[in-house]
């Protein structure tokens, strides 16, 4: 049997038979992480307006106390640790964890592959460089922790549908709580049911409920939960991405609230 002969023939970076916009997911995709990127940066660094009465900015979340000159009444410790050095602020001790979960994340390494490092731009589009060495080897090969960082991040979740919880509580004026709902309620309870949809989705945790057996007909508790994980799991783009939002709108309008830009409406 014949079979026709394939000739490889190099191509320049960028070079392409598509006709379509092709350039436009990657640039959407580095513009977007950039501003997030950017933004959490200096929200770590700023240190202040995170807190708004029972709401808190899920980028201080869990606060593990305030930086100098608040009392925010969120904070799980009573002051700064002495050992720690001034410069350090509180955000910086808990944000590597859901950070580090994105940042290894199946989907979002496809999406910065891309848009970051053209490796490549796009399906079919040519790249800049002539090896592939893949996640087979270092220094790709550290993104299989990110299998560890989801264990932080299911704690991190819990820990934001607490303080979704928190922000149904406002100070009554007596020195006690009563039970209420603001916008800012709904906001940080969005935000809980995103990041969980988000987390819950997970690949990682595909394979540690039920991914990991051949078969799971025998296995009906490991089945449905497979099932409910592979349900959110198709949308895993989408849920990356209005949590990834989410996130940040949370903190815009908490800081808001707190510079007295927006005053929190009380639906109850
Ligand atoms: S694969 Fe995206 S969060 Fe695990």
């Amino acid at each position: 049997m014949n079979h026709p002969e394939l000739t490889l023939t190099d191509r320049r970076f960028g070079q392409t038979r598509r006709h379509d916009a092709w350039w436009l997911q990657p640039l959407a995709v580095f513009l977007g992480l950039s501003v997030f990127g950017l933004y959490s940066l200096w929200v770590v660094f700023q240190g202040d307006h995170y807190h708004h009465g029972p709401y808190l900015s899920p980028f201080y979340a869990p606060l593990l106390f305030d930086p100098a000159g608040h009392i925010s009444g969120h904070s799980w410790l009573a002051g700064r640790p002495d050992w720690l050095p001034l410069w350090v602020p509180p955000s910086l001790l808990i944000l590597w964890a859901p950070l580090g979960f994105r940042f290894t994340c199946y989907y979002y390494r496809g999406a910065y592959y891309k848009a970051f490092w053209a490796d490549p731009p796009s399906c079919t589009v040519s790249e800049p460089r002539k090896e592939y060495r893949g996640e087979g080897s270092f220094p790709l090969i550290i993104q299989n922790v990110h299998r560890y960082f989801l264990y932080f991040a299911l704690i991190f979740v819990v820990i934001l549908a607490y303080d979704a919880w928190k922000a149904l509580w406002f100070d009554n004026g007596n020195g006690g709580k009563s039970f209420g709902i603001g916008i800012g309620t709904l906001i940080l309870t969005g935000n809980a049911i995103l990041l969980g949809g988000y987390t819950l989705g997970c690949h990682s945790l595909r394979h540690l409920v039920g991914g990991i057996r051949d078969r799971l007909s025998g296995a009906p508790i490991r089945r449905t939960a497979y099932n409910c994980v592979s349900c959110l799991n198709r949308r895993h783009m989408l849920w990356a991405w209005m949590s990834l939002c989410w996130v940040g709108f949370s903190d815009v309008y908490v800081r808001l609230c707190s510079m007295g830009v927006l005053s929190d409406w009380r639906i109850l």
